[in-house]
């Protein structure tokens, strides 16, 4: 097993540079995730870690080697890809055992690990079959199998579960938990799943257009997001935003939104000092938004319409609009809510951020 350390890594395709110099140090034992739109280099850097594209620029080190312009086969990595490319004339065992049997591993021991990993996956009932003869589960439990019995230093997945339907997604994404609970292999695991992300992470790397925005555990990532675009990525549905203009009255800071009505902001004026005066955006989670009609401060109160209504049965999403802009609100089932309905939002100032407007950094404070 072994520690990762990405230093200032870049990488650029001709002029065009795609990854922006990152830093990432993973520990040993580690389940770190990155998470982040289409197109954000996650892919790239995890094929940059396991040696399958070039660096431009900057330093990988995994253990203590610099890996820089060391092969893919002597990075001590097994990678399982989307695509879970087995080879189909072979039978499961054989898909399992190759990369041993290519290395001369003894037949006995080959055998041992064989009958370990199979045990740990429980794929044993299914050695003697040809990925043809398997299910997508199945198959992914392999191509799992395949990385595993190498014993590697360190695991590297690329959207690992995406090929599957929804249920099974959710328990492979179990299973990989267990296992790496069971044996702690330091793991880069790559998804645009912020809720694979979030599950499975010691630590969730978000990146953004080739760069990354924050690195936290979940639930400082979704508590405290370091910027806007984080606060927008992690949490289903989004976070809402709007603008607004700070004011001071007192002790008491107040968002001004372009409607002219206002809503109480967190208290601790000192960490907005430099923003009174200027426009932010607001963000509110809908799962802070309640409907409760006769509560609530007028400071904390968002009037607003239905315009659309979507019942999930344990709770139901209001989308509304504020001050022009698109929001939904997370609130209890209610049977009378429908399309037109007026609704009286709470929300605790306490649960709503405010980023700067130029940079989109969360103003965070005390
Ligand atoms: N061989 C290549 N030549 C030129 N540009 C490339 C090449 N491979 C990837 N890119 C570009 O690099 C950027 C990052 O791609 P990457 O595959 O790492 O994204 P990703 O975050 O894995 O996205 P996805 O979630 O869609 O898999 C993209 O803009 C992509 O178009
Ligand atoms: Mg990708």
């Amino acid at each position: 097993m072994a520690a990762i350390e990405l230093n200032k890594v870049v990488k650029a395709y001709g002029d065009v540079q795609t990854v922006h110099g990152i830093d990432l140090s993973i520990k040993d034992h580690e389940f770190v995730v990155l998470v982040g739109p289409s197109g954000c280099g996650k892919s790239t850097t995890l094929r940059m870690i396991a040696g399958l594209e070039t660096i431009t620029g900057g330093e990988i080190k995994i253990g203590e080697r610099r890996v820089n312009d060391l092969l893919p086969g002597e990075r001590d990595i097994a990678m399982v890809f989307q695509n879970y490319a087995l080879y189909p004339h072979l039978s499961v065992e054989d898909n399992i055992t190759f990369g041993l049997r290519l290395k001369k591993t003894p037949r006995g021991e080959i055998q041992t690990r064989l009958i370990e990993t199979a045990r740990i996956l429980d794929i044993g009932h299914l050695l003697k079959r040809k990925p043809r003869q398997l299910s997508g589960g199945q198959r992914q439990r392999v191509a799992m199998g395949r990385a595993m019995i190498r014993n590697p230093a360190v695991f590297l997945f690329d959207e690992p579960l995406s090929n599957l339907d929804a249920k099974l997604r959710v328990q492979m994404r179990a299973e990989i938990k267990q296992i790496h609970e069971a044996v702690p292999t330091t793991t880069v695991y790559v998804t645009h799943d912020q809720i694979e992300a979030m599950t499975l992470a010691d630590r969730v790397v978000v990146m953004n257009a080739g760069k990354i925005e924050q690195i936290a555990p979940p639930q400082e990532l979704y508590l405290k997001p370091a910027t806007k675009f984080v606060a927008g990525f992690i949490g289903s549905p989004g976070m809402n935003f709007v603008s607004a203009a700070l004011e001071r009255h007192g002790e008491q800071l107040i968002g001004v939104l372009s409607d002219g009505s206002r809503l109480e902001l967190p208290g601790g004026i000192s960490r907005f000092a430099d923003a009174v005066g200027r426009t932010v955006d607001l963000g509110i989670r809908p799962e802070h938004l309640s409907l409760s009609p006769n509560g609530g401060q007028i400071s904390t109160r968002i009037e607003a319409v239905a315009e659309l209504v979507e019942p999930l049965g344990m709770d139901t999403l209001v989308h509304f609009i504020i001050a022009g802009t698109k929001a939904v609100a997370r609130v209890s089932p209610d049977a009378s809510l429908r399309r037109g309905t007026r609704l009286t939002l709470c929300v605790d100032p306490k649960s709503i951020y405010v980023f700067d407007r130029e940079n989109g950094s969360a103003l965070h404070g005390d």
